[in-house]
Order: structure tokens, then C-alpha cells, then sequence
């Protein structure tokens, strides 16, 4: 077999077999293909799409890259995973919860790249968190309390690893394909039977419309069947930022604040949509006895308790959260109502910032974000604060019309999930 005849298959839109797929996979994986070779084959890919077959096998060969988390002694496991949203903490709200419902959360997470955020960055925000667990740390952890969280270790799905660093500088993120075969190799590698998928849609997400979400969620589901998994996806609006605050140890304390007082908003609304349906698939249940759970779990603060469990758990102390030296706010030059903030321009400045990184090998200010400080349709006078910048560096410049619209008169209601697909 020859790499380059494999490129040019896929240049001329043909299919790649299974054979084919598995040369290129290990082949990678060696170092016999070049990164310009699989650069090459990368962006055919994403220009020529794959069908489902050949994802399917992609997945498989990913997942036989590295080694696999046997979970298959605990019982009522299930896992959740996000395509990556902006002020996005659901992960810190939700595995408590679900795990107080007597579930037992196995979670792998990511760090953040560019003004994306990543679930092991906001937990290495608290001082003390352990974020890297042995296999036996992990399992031990999720045995005792129920759940535990650690970055993804080196050896589970290797190639996905190799790939992933490729496309991030070659243009080639954006392919349904690679997307689903990176999400699920990873997700099957990690052991859980049960998956949740919110599948993030529009301004500041990697899917920028519902047609491309149903694809990559009916994707994975299928991907998910042949590993026997039982998955449920959600398609969800990432328009407007995820709660009130961006960035790091931001993100930590709005987690807490969201489970010690149960207030109301798009990010408490959806951390218990996303809980209901792992507990409905993790012990088993209807979605409605799942809800019940949730909500009991929330307001008798079980899943608050479990969260300062966990973190004490893996060595953070929440009390010495870092706060930047310094704060700006950016007032309203217009009354009438908050009728939008831009996700993605949110999350550059909060990046600017330093919560975000650039580079693999920027450091992070964990202190550094944004609180908005005004909701949706919040009426809004000439003056009043819109948001709170947080940082240790000076800060940009700023564009209000490019971070947030007041108009004259409320927007209608918006959708927080569009679809659930099973
Ligand atoms: N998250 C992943 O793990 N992989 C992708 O390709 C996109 C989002």
C-alpha cells in the first residue's frame, strides 16, 4: 500500500476501505507517514467528506492506537461530553449532580485551545487540584465518591493525539468526520457504556448550523452502536455565552454558585436537561423519574456537597481561588434592553485577557475573564455595567457594538436546546 496513491484516492472523491484506513492510522501513529503526507490527506478529507463507513473504521483504528479504560466493574457508569462552547462549565455543575443521583462519573477532559476553554484548565485554576490521575487513582476515586475528573492520559487514543495537533495548524478542524472520529475514540477508549453529547450550534461553536449537528450527532450515535454505547445527543444554542462568567477561576466559583442557590438561568436550565438524560441513561430510568432526582439532588444541595467533595478529593483548596489585581468595566452608552452578546468576541477578549491560550505553550492567568454582569432582556440604563474584565495585564481596547447590543425593545424568547437525538 502507498500513501501517496491513498492521498490521491481521496483527492479524486473515491472512498478509502477499511485496509486502507488502517495503514494510514498506523502508519501515522509510527512516524512511517510524514506530517505533510497526512496534512495532504487531512484536508482531501475535509474537502471530500467521508461516508459512514470509512468514519467507522477511522474510529476503530484510532481507538486500537492506544490502550482502553476498562470500567466494566462498576456499575451505572456514564460519561458526557461537550464539541466546546463559550463560558461552558458544565462539566463542573453536572458530573456532581449526576454522581449525587448515584450515578458514577468517569470523566476525561481537555485543556483549551485558542478561546476555547477546557474543563482541566478551570480545575487547575483551584490551587492544589490534581488533574493528572493513574489509572488506579481514577477508578479508586470514582469507587469512593462517585466521580472523578482527570486529564486525558498520554496513551489513550494515540492517534487521535498525533491527528488532532496536525489539523490545529493545517485548517483541517472543521470536518464532521474528523470531529466525530477525535470525539469517539476518545469517549469509547475511556470505558463508559452510557454518553451525552451536547452538541454546541452557532456563533461560538464548531457547528454553525443544526443541519451539520444532526450529521455529527447521528454520526457518533452510530459510531457509538457498533462499540455498543448507549448515547443521547443534544443540539444546543451556543449563541449567546453559557451563565455569567468566562474564564478560568471565573468559571469555578459561577459552578458553585450555580449549586449552592439554584438560580434560574440558560446555564442552570441546561446543566439539568444534560443531567436528567445521563441519569435517565446511567441507573436506567425514565427521562421524568431521572428530572425528579436532578432537581431533588439540586435543591436539597447533594450535588452542591459532592462537588466540595470532589475538589477536596483531589487535593483543591476553593478557599484560595486567584483574583487578578485588576478590573474594568464596560458601561452602556445606549438604554433600552440587552438584546445580544456576541459569544465568540466574548471569548477572543476573555483570551486577550489571558484566560485563553494562543499557543500549546502560553500560560494561563487562571484569575483572568469576564463576569457579565447584565442578562438578556435585562433593562439596561446609559452607564450601567455590562461586563467586568478581569486581568493581571492592561487591558485592550474596547468595541462595545462588538461585544453586546441594547435595542429599544426586548428580543423574543430563544431556544436553549433545539433538538434531542437517541
Ligand atoms: N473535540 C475533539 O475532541 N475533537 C475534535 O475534533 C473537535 C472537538
Amino acid at each position: 500500500m502507498n500513501i501517496v496513491d491513498i492521498i490521491t484516492k481521496k483527492k479524486n472523491k473515491e472512498s478509502l476501505t477499511d485496509e486502507e484506513i488502517k495503514y494510514v492510522v498506523n502508519g501515522f501513529v509510527s512516524g512511517e507517514i510524514k506530517d505533510y503526507q497526512m496534512s495532504a490527506l487531512l484536508m482531501a478529507i475535509v474537502l471530500n467528506d467521508m461516508n459512514d463507513d470509512e468514519v467507522i473504521s477511522l474510529t476503530k483504528y484510532m481507538i486500537n492506537s492506544g490502550s482502553k479504560i476498562d470500567l466494566s466493574n462498576l456499575t451505572n457508569v456514564v460519561d458526557k461530553h461537550s464539541t466546546g462552547g463559550v463560558g461552558d462549565k458544565t462539566t463542573l455543575i453536572i458530573a456532581p449532580i449526576v454522581s449525587s443521583c448515584g450515578c458514577k462519573v468517569a470523566k476525561m477532559s481537555g485543556r483549551g485551545l485558542g478561546f476555547t476553554g477546557g474543563t482541566i484548565d478551570k480545575l487547575e485554576s483551584i490551587p492544589g487540584f490534581e488533574v493528572n490521575l493513574s489509572k488506579e487513582k481514577f477508578i479508586e476515586e470514582i469507587k469512593t465518591i462517585g466521580m472523578a475528573i482527570t486529564s486525558q492520559t498520554e496513551s489513550v487514543a494515540i492517534a487521535d493525539k498525533k491527528i488532532y495537533a496536525l489539523r490545529d495548524v493545517t485548517g483541517t478542524t472543521e470536518s464532521i468526520p474528523l470531529i466525530a472520529s477525535s470525539i469517539m475514540s476518545k469517549k469509547v477508549a475511556s470505558g463508559s457504556p452510557n454518553l451525552v453529547l451536547d452538541i454546541k450550534i452557532g456563533d461560538g461553536a464548531l457547528m454553525k448550523n443544526l443541519d451539520d449537528g444532526r450529521r455529527l450527532a447521528n454520526l457518533m450515535i452510530k459510531i457509538g452502536k457498533q462499540n455498543n454505547m448507549n448515547i443521547i445527543c443534544l443540539l444546543t444554542n451556543m449563541n449567546i455565552p453559557l451563565g455569567n462568567n468566562i474564564g478560568n477561576s471565573l468559571e469555578v466559583l459561577e459552578a458553585i454558585e450555580v449549586l449552592y442557590y439554584n438560580k434560574e438561568s440558560n446555564l442552570y436550565n441546561l446543566c439539568i436537561e444534560l443531567s436528567s438524560n445521563m441519569v435517565s441513561l446511567g441507573l436506567n430510568i425514565t427521562y421524568d423519574e431521572a428530572k425528579e432526582k436532578v432537581l431533588d439532588s439540586l435543591k436539597s444541595k447533594k450535588a452542591y456537597s459532592k462537588l466540595l467533595e470532589f475538589i477536596k478529593y483531589q487535593n483543591g483548596d476553593i478557599t484560595k481561588l486567584p483574583k487578578s489585581k485588576n478590573t474594568y468595566e464596560v458601561k452602556s452608552s445606549k438604554e433600552g434592553y440587552l438584546s445580544n452578546l456576541y459569544s465568540l468576541e466574548l471569548a477572543k477578549l476573555s483570551m486577550n485577557l489571558g484566560a485563553g491560550r494562543q499557543n500549546k505553550e502560553d500560560k494561563l492567568d487562571y484569575s483572568a475573564g469576564i463576569i457579565i454582569n447584565k442578562n438578556i432582556n435585562d433593562k439596561v440604563e446609559i452607564g450601567d455595567t455590562i461586563l467586568t474584565l478581569y486581568s493581571n495585564k492592561d487591558f485592550p481596547s474596547i468595541e462595545e457594538d462588538k461585544l453586546f447590543t441594547v435595542s429599544t425593545t426586548p428580543i423574543d424568547s430563544y431556544d436553549l436546546i433545539y433538538e434531542v437525538i437517541k
